[in-house]
């Protein structure tokens, strides 16, 4: 491409990120706006933005970003179709690529022990079990998942719900309220920040990772709040570092303020065996009071848990809205996570090549040049291109070369911390990660 098309192309990307701000504000001002007069009898919006889809800003933002990649000229990298079961390598339109976009650990979401367990739930009690639990009774296999997750957490007990999203919604939005304090790192998902939205409670973020910043934040304002949560993440899923527990544990204790850890990508991962972000920080398990994980990564299978102590689980069991109204788990998919645990347990040496893997692919990346932000080298590695434009030119162009990876770009993340993100695998295999890497520092240099 000549000097004169790539200025042509970032002009236009210019101009359509500020339109795209433009709407993406328009849009979250109209679901604010729609939260606070929610209830009242007077409303302000015209009656054509709500009769016609349409005319929604929502609406506007998923057309400006499509005709971003027409006017870029870049084909759309999401829903590619799979042919077949996605791990460290994958089918796409018959032709077989190096994946890194999905998060299948440490390989236990394509493990024939695995994927048998899961069958022999079929054969046993159907695919659905059709009802809520509560309302309509349990499963013994949703109970031993539970049993397992509970004596792995060294917790009295352990709830799980039908998807990890929801579990963080529900549990923040059913625990906390008006007079509650919600403080969360400001590189939180999705699922927390909307939970604390629910909640009603006053939400409050802190600097990535800096529990200084915390540690003040709580100074100030802890007496203002009856209850007050405090929520990070083991393994933080855009930039692959992870928060000093030992520290957070002890602002926890000062303050007088319940620790929730979200291990949804640090579960099986960090620890020398697996058992996530408090095996890595040396922090007994009794230091966090809510140890939220999902089934979706490690676990091959879908949902999400609580692991802690026995009046969080009662509460949850009884009156989570996200449990109470929603379907009890599927048995299949409880079979799989049940088996995934006890393989973990059995087999280390996944968490050791993970590891691995991961510390191979930060290193040679970075001798490379390539910017790999923050990135601790576990199982998340993102190498950072600065424009939402370049993320998906290189993706496009490893994915010409065989290799399929997601390019994270604006609204997602900052224009300026656009990237391509690396879930790996312990599954990958070492030369899969070195072509890898040579591919990717001869696309940058482009
Ligand atoms: C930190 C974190 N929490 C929660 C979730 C939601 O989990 P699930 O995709 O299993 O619904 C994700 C999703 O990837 C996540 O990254």
């Amino acid at each position: 491409m000549g000097m004169g098309d790539q200025i042509r192309k970032q002009l236009a990307a210019a101009a359509l990120k500020r339109q795209l701000e433009r709407v993406s504000g328009e849009a979250q001002a109209q679901l604010d706006g729609a939260a606070a007069t929610r209830g009242a009898s007077r409303q302000t919006a015209s009656w054509d933005a709500r009769a016609s889809f349409e005319a929604m800003p929502l609406y506007q933002q998923v057309k400006l970003l499509k005709q971003m990649g027409e006017t870029l000229q870049v084909a759309s990298p999401f829903f590619r179709v799979h042919e077949g079961m996605a791990g460290a390598t994958t089918t796409i339109g018959a032709r077989e690529y190096i994946n890194y976009a999905n998060y299948n650990y440490l390989g236990f979401a394509s493990d024939p022990g695995v994927m048998a367990s899961a069958q022999a739930a079929i054969g046993r009690y159907g695919t659905s079990v059709s009802a809520s639990r509560m309302v309509a009774g349990e499963r013994p296999i949703q109970r031993e998942l539970e049993r397992a997750l509970a004596d792995f957490y060294e917790t009295d007990d352990c709830v799980a719900f039908v998807s990890g999203h929801a579990t963080n919604v529900t549990v923040i939005g059913a625990l906390f309220g008006h007079g509650d304090l919600i403080v969360h790192d400001a590189l939180a998902h999705n699922s927390i920040v909307q939970g604390a939205q629910l909640s009603g409670a006053k939400r409050l973020a802190f600097a990535h990772n800096d529990w200084r910043e915390l540690d003040a934040l709580l100074a100030r304002v802890r007496g203002e709040y009856r209850n007050v949560l405090v929520v990070i993440e083991g393994l933080y899923s855009m930039d692959g570092d992870y928060p000093e527990l030992e520290r957070f544990v002890e602002i926890r204790r000062r303050h007088g303020v319940f620790l929730m850890v979200d291990e949804a990508h640090s579960f099986g991962v960090l620890g020398e065996t697996g058992r996530g972000i408090r095996e890595q920080c040396g922090v007994p398990s009794s230091e966090v009071d809510l140890w939220m994980g999902t089934m979706s990564k490690t676990l091959a299978g879908c949902g999400g848990f609580i692991a802690g102590c026995q009046p969080l689980i009662d509460m949850l069991r009884h009156l989570a809205p996200g449990f109470l109204y929603s379907v009890g788990l599927a048995p299949a998919l409880a079979a799989a996570s049940l088996a995934a645990l006890e393989a973990l347990k059995a087999q280390p040496e996944r968490v050791a090549m993970l590891k691995a893997r991961g510390q191979q692919f930060l290193h040679e990346a970075r001798a490379a040049g390539l910017d790999t932000g923050t990135s601790a080298g576990y199982a998340v590695v993102p190498v950072i291109t600065r424009s939402s434009l370049k993320a998906a030119q290189w993706a496009n162009a490893l994915f010409d070369e065989g290799i399929n990876v997601q390019p994270i770009f604006y609204p997602a993340v900052e224009e300026r911390a656009a990237r391509l993100r690396f879930f790996i695998c312990s599954t990958h295999e070492s030369g899969q990660i070195t072509r890898t890497v040579m591919a990717l520092a001869r696309i940058a240099r482009r």
